[in-house]
């Protein structure tokens, strides 16, 4: 599968790292293309750089950016974002208080579902994090990846994804549970000053 990411930072070096790890082609799309070009360069001859307003020529686009930037995104892409799988991996934050910020729609999943009704919006990868993808592992333990969507043939697709690049998918029920996932997310972050752990941790469902 050809896979489109949009940001080069260190989700999009994560998730790149791991789609590529599992035989996937990566295109990574910046603001400027410095930026998208020089982890392209790191990340190997089969991933290519652009800059964002580029034609989108992938199934799949995966959203690495802050919250912040993705109204803009969307904007940018506007109907050409229709039947394209979108993969919302956003904890959306206030980083003045470091406090979840209350959205309106339920989640940033939602929000973005709501602006752009022809994307097949997934919400992916937003309770790992980027260093423990880059390594795909944490502790010799296979990464959880929960996948919410509405559209059940998107979440296999992310499955997959997941899957190839060594980790395990784990299938997290509709769009609506996107509210708890970014709820998860959150607590994930703000667990790492009481464990100490740096962002180098894992949530995991054992059985
Ligand atoms: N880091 C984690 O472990 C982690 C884990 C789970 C979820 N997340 C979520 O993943 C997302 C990305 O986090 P990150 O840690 O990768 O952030 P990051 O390292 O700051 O990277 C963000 C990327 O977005 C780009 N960007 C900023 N504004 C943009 C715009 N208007 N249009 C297009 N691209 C834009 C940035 O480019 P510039 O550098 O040029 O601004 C950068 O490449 C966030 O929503 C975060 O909540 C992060």
């Amino acid at each position: 599968m050809d896979i489109t990411i949009i940001g080069a930072g260190n989700m999009a070096r994560g998730i790149a790292t791991r789609a590529l790890a599992g035989g996937h082609a990566v295109r990574l799309l910046t603001p400027e293309r410095d930026e998208a070009q020089g982890l392209a360069s790191e990340l190997g001859a089969s991933t290519q750089a652009g800059i964002v307003g580029d034609r989108l020529d992938t199934d799949l686009v995966v959203l690495a950016i802050t919250y912040g930037a993705v109204h803009g995104v969307l904007d940018t892409y506007g109907d050409q974002l229709d039947g394209k799988i979108v993969v919302d991996i956003t904890n959306p934050v206030d980083f003045d208080t470091f406090q979840p910020l209350q959205l309106q729609a339920g989640s940033a999943a939602q929000e973005i579902a709501n602006a752009a009704p022809g994307a097949r919006v997934v919400k992916a990868f937003n309770t790992t994090f980027a260093g423990t993808l880059v390594e795909g592992h944490v502790a010799g333990r296979t990464l959880d990846v929960l996948i919410a969507s509405d559209d059940e043939q998107a979440k296999q697709a992310v499955s997959k994804l997941a899957t190839d690049g060594g980790m395990h998918a784990v299938d997290a029920g509709p769009l609506g549970r996107a509210h708890e996932l970014e709820a998860m997310g959150y607590m994930h972050m703000a667990l790492q000053e009481t464990l100490g752990t740096q962002y180098g941790s894992a949530l995991t469902v054992s059985a």
